[in-house]
């Protein structure tokens, strides 16, 4: 059964039908008409990017729309953080904004830039077309072989690159991928395939994936086949405290009880399903998939340390943390994204996950957050566990995973929603810092910090930022990184032995066509409409199209970003479809398409709807 409550969503909107016209018109305009691809279309949210301009003016224009409103110009380098530092309180004056805002409550809407939005839609076609040709049906993509590979014994695959890349395609109006897409699944996906696939993985981007092109389209085929997934997966969480172990059979989804006993599971793998199987219960109307995911979050939040934070590794028989490290990269990262996320989802009707989340934020902010001494570069730091005979010591590690900086846009996304003053219900953009609590303005300023930072490790030899920098600090003696890296405040770790450009690369100067730095541009832009993300987001983009992409088709990693000319691996990540390249379409999408006020990214940037639950009681308060 389709939950009342998704159809009601739904039909807000279909409201606008004074538009419908109009939405037609241009909708003609911009693609061939197929019957079956616009039935499908009609209920895509009216954020759907009908083609170049939206449809109608802005609810709030006057006829003078513009969108930069008139108002000082930003002065050279000056970015919204800037601020603090010049006034060092919460009362800012007006000429400390960027954009003053006319109307603070309406939302800011700013369109689309449609030859970047293109270039990306052509970066996506050349990067599926290869795999399309290659490989189509398996999991994984090797590009420079035009190979596929599955992940399952049995050799056959689950749909991974093609459902984590479906809705991506829907949302760029990418039709032919698309009914390519869909006919692959209707006529050729089965979970019943044995093998060990992790929990995790295949939930954020599989059933992620399916559920995500479930709520774009109505199309009933995605739901069946998420629901069969999800009642495969659910098994997973079968242990005395229902915490789910890593790995599972999809073809015997029960058979891994014999050997759960002494598992170590991360926050991570357990803390970021939650999305997905309440979705899929909202949608269902079946409980079950709620009370599992929603029973985990109980454990975690009775076991983190008082301080909000949790290290990489805890026990699945008694939910304890070991002292292992304390840091925001893998194993960690996306727990604390789904601590606001559960939050959002169901319209903030949880005040649970907004105190965990807080808690949590004041934790990293008390905790990780650090600053260069030379250059003053923002950044987040981890904390390794010293075992003495009855202490654990904890010291710092100055490292910081490309992963990591998906925190700066989770943190501005955080400080205009669970950080907004009382009586404040939605932010201005850019918001103004009045409408802030303390600690939103906090984690405001240190998200558009880190933000900043997370760009300075793009200064390599190719442009592209590596999987993990090292940040300087008063103890690292000068030259002792090798002298060609004097110039920045951070280094890559085990460069500098093969500062001749050597065939060796260490792991930490990968690049892996990661999204989360233009995952955080993206909810930047959104938040501020401030053009210099846009304008970094592009940045980002011409490093990929210059050093990753293939002649014959396909995209690859660089095993070393600051040697050139760069040596390619054979890998293309699905979710280079699924999140890098959808997150920089949405940037240069008009800010209607998919607004964070209606739908809330699952970690691998499926979008899913907020709702307010109904039918579903939620446990926790
Ligand atoms: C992976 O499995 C799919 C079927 O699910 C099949 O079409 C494809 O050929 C397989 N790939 C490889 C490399 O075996
Ligand atoms: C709900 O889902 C669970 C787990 O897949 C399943 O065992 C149960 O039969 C479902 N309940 C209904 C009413 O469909
Ligand atoms: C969320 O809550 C607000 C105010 O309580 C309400 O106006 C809005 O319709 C809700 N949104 C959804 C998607 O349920």
């Amino acid at each position: 059964m389709i939950g009342g409550r998704v159809l009601s969503v739904r039909t807000r909107w279909l409201i606008p039908v004074g538009l419908g016209t109009f939405l037609l018109g241009v909708y003609v305009f911009t693609y061939p008409i197929d019957p079956s691809w616009s039935s499908i279309q009609q209920h895509i949210p009216s954020t759907w990017p009908f083609g170049p301009g939206r449809p109608g003016p802005p609810p709030d224009s006057n006829s003078d729309w513009n969108p930069h409103p008139p108002g000082p110009p930003p002065p050279p380098n000056s970015h919204w953080n800037s601020w603090t530092e010049k006034t060092g309180s919460a009362t800012a004056k007006e000429s400390d904004y960027i954009y003053p805002h006319q109307n603070p409550a309406s939302p800011l809407l700013v369109e689309v830039d449609e030859e970047k939005r293109n270039a990306v839609v052509d970066a996506f076609k050349h990067a599926w077309g290869h795999y399309e040709r290659k490989a189509m049906g398996s999991d994984e993509f090797h590009p420079i072989k035009g190979v596929g590979t599955n992940l399952t014994y049995s050799g056959a695959g689950i749909g991974y690159n093609i459902i984590d890349a479906i809705d991506t395609m829907y949302i760029m109006g990418l039709k032919t991928e698309y009914e390519t897409a869909r006919k692959w699944i209707k006529e050729h996906l089965s979970f019943r395939r044995k093998g060990s696939v992790s929990t995790f993985e295949t939930t954020i981007r599989v059933l992620g994936g399916l559920l995500s092109t479930y709520y774009l389209t109505s199309d009933q085929l995605y739901l069946k086949c998420a629901e069969d997934l999800g009642s495969r997966l659910i098994h997973a969480f079968d242990t005395p405290l229902g915490l789910p172990v890593s790995h599972i059979d999809l073809a015997n989804p029960a058979e891994w009880k014999d050997s759960w006993g002494n598992m170590k599971v991360c926050p991570a793998e357990i803390g970021t399903l939650q999305l997905e199987f309440r979705y899929l219960a909202q949608a269902t109307g079946n409980e079950t998939y709620w009370r599992k995911v929603e029973k985990v979050m109980e454990v975690i939040d009775r076991n983190t340390f008082s301080n909000g934070l949790v290290t990489g590794d805890l026990s699945l028989k008694d939910g304890s943390f070991f002292n292992t490290e304390i840091r925001l990269g893998g194993r960690v990262d996306s727990y604390y994204e789904y601590l606001l996320k559960q939050w959002l989802q169901t319209n903030r009707t949880e005040p649970f996950y907004d105190r965990m989340y807080s808690k949590a934020m004041a934790g990293i902010n008390d905790n990780l957050i650090q600053q260069t001494p030379n250059q003053k570069l923002t950044y987040t730091a981890e904390l390794i566990a010293k075992r003495g005979v009855k202490i654990v010591e904890w010291t710092l590690r100055h490292r910081q995973e490309h992963l990591t900086c998906f925190i700066a846009g989770s943190l501005m996304l955080g400080a205009t929603t669970s950080g907004l003053a009382p009586g404040v219900v939605k932010a201005s953009v850019p918001p103004r810092p009045e409408e802030f609590m303390a600690r939103g303005l906090r984690d405001w300023n240190t998200g558009t910090e880190l933000l900043e930072t997370c760009m300075k490790t793009h200064d390599t030899a190719t442009g592209l930022a590596a999987e993990i920098v090292t940040f300087k600090t008063e103890e690292s003696p000068p030259h002792a990184h090798g002298t060609d890296e004097e110039e920045r405040d951070w280094f890559i770790s085990g460069n500098h032995i093969n500062s001749k450009g050597a065939f060796w690369a260490p792991w930490d100067a990968h690049y892996l066509l990661r999204p989360e730095i233009v995952e955080s541009l993206f909810l930047a832009w959104r938040l501020t409409g401030d053009m210099r993300y846009r304008n970094y987001a592009w940045n980002v983009f011409q490093a990929i199209e210059k050093h990753c992409r293939l002649p014959e088709g396909g995209y690859a990693s660089v095993a070393n970003v600051d040697r050139l000319p760069v040596k390619h691996e054979d890998k293309q990540e699905t979710f280079f479809l699924s999140e890098t390249l959808k997150y920089l379409y949405l940037t240069f999408s008009d800010t209607s398409v998919l607004p964070l006020t209606d739908i809330v990214f699952n970690t691998e940037a499926h979008p899913l709807p907020v709702f307010t639950p109904s039918t579903i009681k939620p446990g926790l308060s």
